[in-house]
C-alpha cells in the first residue's frame, strides 16, 4: 500500500488558489496511480492548533474549536466540489491525534531526544502573558526584516525559535514586550545531523526544489528545536502546563489519519508507519514548508522509531495576475466566492493548475489566461474533437463497428508511456500535455480522413475511420480523467466505461462495437463578459486593500484648503489620565491666546508627568467634541507608528501660539 498525503490546511480561513496548488496535483497523482493499478491511500485533514487559530478565535470572540469547526467544514466542501477525494480527511484536534502525538512525544523523551532548558521568552507585561509565535512581532535576527515570532515571513523566510526575535512587541496590545525566563522543552535536532545528511543525500526522493533546500539547510543551520508553547489550545506536553508546538502534532496527523483510514478499511496502519526504514509515503507540500517536512519531520520519526517517507513533492508558489500572492493586498482567488460561485466547471481550474507550468515552478493565475486555456485548449482541442467524433458517428451510424487503425493504437501507446513516465517524475504538465497531444492527433486524423466524403463514397471505410476516432476518444477519456474527473466520468458513462475499474492500458483495447446515443457538449465556453466581471471584482478588491493600507484615498488638495487648518504650537501645562479609559489623556494646553482642554489618545504610550512642559502642534480650529464625557477643544498632532502615537516637537524653543504653515 502506498500512502499519499497533502500538507494540512490550517482551519483558520477560506480555501484559496494557493491551497489548490498542493491538493489538485496530489489528487491527479493518486488518480493516475490508481489507473496504473496501484493501491493508494490518500489522506489529509485540518491543522487545528497553533497561535493564528487562537488569535483569530479571540478576535472573533469565539472558541478555537468553533473557529476550527467552521473551516473544517468549509475545506471538506471545497474538496468535494473540486473532486479532490481523500480516503480520509481528519483533524489534528481529534482524540486520535492527541493520543498518537503524546505517544510519539513520550517515545522521544524515553529515547533521550528531549531536554528541558530555561529560555528567555517574549512576555507582555501589560497583558501579563508569555507571547508564543504569532502573538509577537519584531525584527528578524538574521535579515533585519519585520518578522513574526516563529517565522521571518516578510524577509528571509527562516523559521525562528522562541526568544530569537529582536525588539519584540505584543501583537494584542502593541506594547513593548520584555524577556522573561521560563522552562521549555527542546528536541535534539542536532543529534540527527548525520542521519539527515544521509537520508537527504541518498534516500529521500522528490522534487529538486525540496531536496536542494533541505540539503543546504541541514549542513548550515541545524539547531535544537523548542517543541513546547504557552497555550491552552493544543496537545498537552506530558507533565507540564504547556502544549506541544503545532508543528509537532500537525505532521503526526499523517500517522493518526492513516490509522483512522485503515481502521475503516480493515487495513493495518503499522505496515505503513512501522515497517522498517523507508516506507512508500509521498508528502505533497508547498515550498514554504520544506524545512518542516524534510528536516523536523524525518528526525522526529527516526527518533521515535517510525518509518520514514520516501518522497517529498513541493509545488512552486502561486502568483495572481503576475503579482505575488497576497490575501491582504487582494491578490488572491478564493475558491468558493470567486470561482465556484461564478459557476465555472471545477475541471477547468484543475486543468489550469496542472497544465500552466511544471509542478516546481511558480504558477501565475490570470483570468485572461484562464479563459484562453479553457477556450483554446480544453474546448478547441479536446472538447471539439470528442464532440465532433461522437456527433458525426451518432448522426450517420448510431452503432460503430470497425477496424481500428494500428497507427492509432501505436499513438495511444506512445501517449500512455509519456503519461506514466511524467507521473513518476511528478511532471503533471507533461502528462496533461500528452493527452492534449493525442487530441491534436485525433483532430488531424479526423480532418485528413475526411469522413464526410467517405460516408457518401465508402461507408465501410468511414466506419473504420470512426472506430479509430472513437478509440482515441476512449483513450482521451481515460487519460484526462485524473485531471478532469467530473467531465470525463460523464463521458465514460456515455461510452459505457466503468471508470473506477479502468486501467490506463484499457485505452489500447480496441473498441469492437459501440452503440451511441445523442452526445452532449462536454464543455461550456468561458465568455469574455464573465472574465471582465471577474477581473473587475479582483481590481476592486485590490483597490479596497490599497485604500485600507494607506488609510485613505490619495487626493490632492491646494494651498487654500490647507490654509483652512489652524495649527499652532501649544505648551502642555497639565496632563492626567481619564478614568475608565486606557487610551485617553486630558490635557491643558496653552495655545497662545488661551488655555484649551484637549483630550488625546496617547495614554497607552505616554505618562502624564513626561508631557508637562512639552511643545506640541495642535489643530485649534477643529470642531469641539466630547470623549468619554470630557470636552476636547483641539487636536494634538502626532505621527502614527503601527497604530501608536509618537508626539512631534519643534526643533527649538518657540512661543506658544506660533502658527504652523
Ligand atoms: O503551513 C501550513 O499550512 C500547515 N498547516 C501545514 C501542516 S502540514 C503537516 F505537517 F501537518
Ligand atoms: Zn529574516
Amino acid at each position: 500500500m502506498k500512502l499519499v498525503t497533502c500538507g494540512l490546511p490550517y482551519a483558520n480561513g477560506k480555501a484559496h488558489i494557493g491551497h489548490l496548488r498542493t491538493y489538485v496535483p496530489a489528487d491527479v497523482y493518486v488518480r493516475y496511480l490508481r489507473l496504473m493499478g496501484q493501491d493508494v491511500l490518500f489522506i489529509c485533514g485540518s491543522d487545528c492548533h497553533g497561535t493564528p487559530i487562537v488569535v483569530n478565535a479571540e478576535k472573533e470572540g469565539i472558541s478555537p474549536k468553533e473557529l476550527v469547526d467552521r473551516y473544517h467544514e468549509h475545506f471538506q466542501k471545497i474538496f468535494r466540489e473540486l473532486g479532490i477525494e481523500f480516503d480520509f480527511y481528519g483533524r489534528t484536534d481529534a482524540e486520535y491525534n492527541h493520543r498518537r502525538t503524546q505517544e510519539i512525544v513520550k517515545r522521544l523523551i524515553e529515547n533521550g531526544y528531549v531536554y528541558a532548558k530555561e529560555i528567555e521568552l517574549a512576555y507582555c507585561p501589560k497583558c501579563d502573558r508569555f507571547l508564543p509565535d504569532r502573538y509577537v512581532e519584531g525584527i528578524c535576527p538574521y535579515c533585519g526584516a519585520i518578522a513574526r515570532g516563529d517565522e521571518c515571513d516578510q524577509g528571509c523566510g527562516r523559521h525562528l525559535e522562541p526568544g530569537e526575535i529582536k525588539e519584540p512587541k505584543c501583537k494584542i496590545c502593541g506594547s513593548k514586550a520584555e524577556f522573561r525566563k521560563q522552562k521549555h522543552y527542546f528536541f535534539k535536532l542536532t543529534a540527527f545531523k548525520d542521519f539527515l545528511i544521509d537520508y537527504l543525500e541518498n534516500k529521500l526522493q522528490g522534487t529538486e526544489n525540496a531536496l536542494n533546500y533541505a540539503k543546504q539547510w541541514v549542513k548550515s543551520e541545524l539547531r535544537d528545536w523548542c517543541i513546547t508553547r504557552n497555550l491552552e489550545w493544543g496537545v498537552k506536553f506530558p507533565g507540564e502546563n504547556l502544549v506541544v508546538y503545532v508543528w509537532v502534532d500537525a505532521p503526526i496527523g499523517y500517522i493518526s489519519f492513516t490509522e483512522e483510514a485503515c481502521k475503516r478499511k480493515g487495513l493495518d496502519w503499522k505496515e505503513i508507519w512501522l515497517n522498517g526504514e523507508i516506507s512508500d509515503i509521498t508528502h505533497f507540500i508547498g515550498l514554504d514548508i520544506v524545512y518542516h517536512h524534510c528536516i523536523f519531520w524525518p528526525a522526529m520519526l527516526k527518533g521515535a522509531g517510525y518509518s520514514l517517507p520516501k518522497a517529498v513533492v513541493a509545488s512552486g508558489m502561486v502568483k495572481v495576475e503576475g503579482k505575488t500572492f497576497s490575501k491582504t493586498r487582494g491578490y488572491v482567488v478564493w475558491v468558493e466566492d470567486d470561482y465556484l460561485k461564478a459557476g465555472f466547471n471545477p475541471d477547468y481550474l484543475r486543468y489550469y493548475i496542472v497544465n500552466y507550468t511544471s509542478h516546481e515552478k511558480d504558477l501565475n493565475f490570470s483570468w485572461k489566461v484562464f479563459r484562453d486555456k479553457v477556450n483554446n485548449e480544453i474546448i478547441a482541442t479536446l472538447g471539439n474533437f470528442i464532440y465532433r467524433v461522437l456527433h458525426f458517428a451518432w448522426k450517420n451510424f448510431g452503432r460503430i463497428e470497425g477496424k481500428v487503425d494500428p497507427a492509432v493504437i501505436d499513438k495511444i501507446a506512445e501517449i500512455k508511456d509519456k503519461i506514466v513516465s511524467a507521473i513518476y517524475r511528478w511532471e503533471f504538465k507533461e502528462a496533461s500535455d500528452a493527452f492534449m497531444e493525442l487530441a491534436t492527433f485525433g483532430n488531424e486524423f479526423f480532418q485528413s480522413s475526411k469522413p464526410w466524403d467517405l460516408v457518401k463514397e465508402d461507408r465501410d471505410r468511414c466506419m473504420d475511420v470512426l472506430a479509430s476516432c472513437i478509440q482515441i476518444v476512449k483513450a482521451l477519456v481515460i487519460f484526462a480523467y485524473p485531471v478532469m474527473p467530473k467531465t470525463m466520468s460523464k463521458l465514460a458513462e456515455f461510452l459505457g466505461l466503468d471508470i473506477a475499474n479502468t486501467r490506463l492500458e484499457d485505452a489500447l483495447k480496441p473498441i469492437e462495437s459501440i452503440e451511441l446515443s445523442k452526445p452532449f457538449l462536454p464543455f461550456e465556453k468561458v465568455d469574455d463578459k464573465k472574465i471582465e466581471e471577474m477581473e473587475r471584482a479582483m481590481l476592486e478588491r485590490i483597490r479596497k486593500a490599497e485604500e485600507a493600507e494607506s488609510g485613505k484615498k490619495e487626493e490632492l488638495i491646494d494651498i487654500k484648503e490647507f490654509a483652512k487648518l489652524d495649527i499652532r504650537i501649544g505648551k502642555i501645562l497639565k496632563a492626567e489620565r481619564i478614568k475608565g479609559s486606557r487610551k485617553l489623556m486630558r490635557l491643558e494646553v496653552d495655545v497662545g491666546n488661551e488655555v484649551r482642554q484637549i483630550v488625546a489618545g496617547i495614554a497607552e504610550v505616554y505618562k502624564p508627568e513626561e508631557l508637562v512642559g512639552k511643545l506640541v502642534p495642535v489643530l485649534v480650529n477643529i470642531k469641539p467634541a466630547k470623549l468619554m464625557g470630557v470636552e476636547s477643544k483641539g487636536m494634538l498632532l502626532a505621527a502614527d507608528v503601527n497604530g501608536k502615537p509618537v508626539l512631534l516637537h519643534p526643533d527649538r524653543e518657540v512661543p506658544s501660539g506660533s502658527k504652523i504653515k
